[in-house]
């Protein structure tokens, strides 16, 4: 039986329209998630991983604006949708984001819990709100006594899952986690990837994490997608994109793993910088980085199939 498409991105624009001019954050991207695989977007900063997550919540702040694209979440083009049947029926109930930075964010002059309530008053739930917060604490493996703490009580981990659980709240069935482990040590970084990895395996939640950190993405993700300056230049299966990788921005990348048994011991760095978002080059983006940049990169690369996904290289074409 074939199975049931999750979530599929076709062509999703989302730009800033600033002063300066206009910024392709999110440049017609496109991918798509079966079932509660979970999937991570990986990129340096500023090519528009967390553009593209606050994308799919609808939730661009000005001069940040969705131009064009199809989310289908289930059968339903959520794209379609009302602001307010949006906000009604899919954001926090359907999908859940933790925001990269969420747990410095939190108000220190309230209680976890009353923050927790506050939400839930939001989405007008009907009562039982206490077990709502008890619940979605546990599921972090909080004790259910923290909501009556204050933030600057609580270790960085701590608020880390205070934030999860927060999105958790209204039982949605896809989360993403923009950068959840970046400001942690080493350490409560593997306890949050764990926890995420429980939730999907206990809940059926669909997790899309979002980190510059590849190595994290290649332990956690069934599939990957590489983002580069607005654009998804490579997606398919981790498995695949770590042992082959296609596009010289992610072959790149992955040479610049550390290895721990790896005899080279040489790390390789990309060199040069992203195109300014302002003023990107036309056709590929990566053009002036690439090892293997010809004339015909001048113009839009074709987003070629593979096995499991896609490559937006000239190379294969
Ligand atoms: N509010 C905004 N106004 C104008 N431009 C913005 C705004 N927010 C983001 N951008 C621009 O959009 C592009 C993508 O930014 P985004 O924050 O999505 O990148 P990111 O991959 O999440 O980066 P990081 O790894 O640093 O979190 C960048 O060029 C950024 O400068
Ligand atoms: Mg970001």
């Amino acid at each position: 039986m074939p199975q049931k498409s999750k979530l599929i991105v076709d062509s999703l624009q989302a730009h800033y329209i600033t002063k300066q001019g206009i910024i392709k954050a999110v440049d017609n991207v496109s991918f798509e998630i079966i079932g509660n695989e979970s999937f991570g977007i990986a990129g340096e900063t500023a090519s528009g991983k967390s553009t593209l997550g606050l994308a799919l919540l609808r939730s661009l702040q000005p001069p940040g604006k969705i131009l064009g694209g199809e989310i289908i979440l289930n059968g339903q083009d959520i794209s379609k949708i009302s602001d307010e049947q949006f906000d009604k029926t899919i954001r926090w109930k359907r999908i859940a984001m933790v925001f990269q930075g969420a747990m410095n964010t939190l108000d220190p002059v309230y209680t976890i819990g009353s923050q927790m309530n506050e939400i839930i008053k939001e989405h007008r739930i009907n009562p039982k709100q206490e077990s709502l917060i008890s619940n979605s604490l546990r599921q972090v493996g909080l004790d259910p006594s923290i909501a009556a703490r204050y933030p600057h009580e609580l270790s960085g981990g701590m608020k880390q899952r205070v934030v999860i659980a927060m999105a958790l709240l209204l039982d949605p069935e896809i989360i993403i986690a923009d950068e959840p482990t970046t400001a942690l040590d080493v350490l409560v970084q593997a306890q949050i990837i764990e926890l995420l990895k429980t939730l999907r395996r206990e809940k059926g939640l669909t997790v899309i994490l979002i980190t510059h950190d590849l190595n994290l993405i290649l332990e956690f993700a069934d599939k990957i997608g590489i983002m580069y300056a607005g654009q998804l230049v490579e997606f398919g299966s981790s498995r695949d994109i770590y042992n082959c990788p296609k596009h010289p921005y992610t072959q790149a990348l992955i040479a610049s793993i550390p290895r721990l048994h790896s005899v080279n011991k040489d790390l390789q760095f990309i060199s040069g910088s992203p195109p300014n978002m302002l003023e990107p080059p036309a056709g590929c983006k990566f053009i002036s980085r690439c090892p293997f940049a010809k004339e015909l990169c001048q113009k839009d690369p074709p987003q070629v199939m593979t096995e499991n996904g896609f490559v937006r290289c000239w190379l294969y074409k």
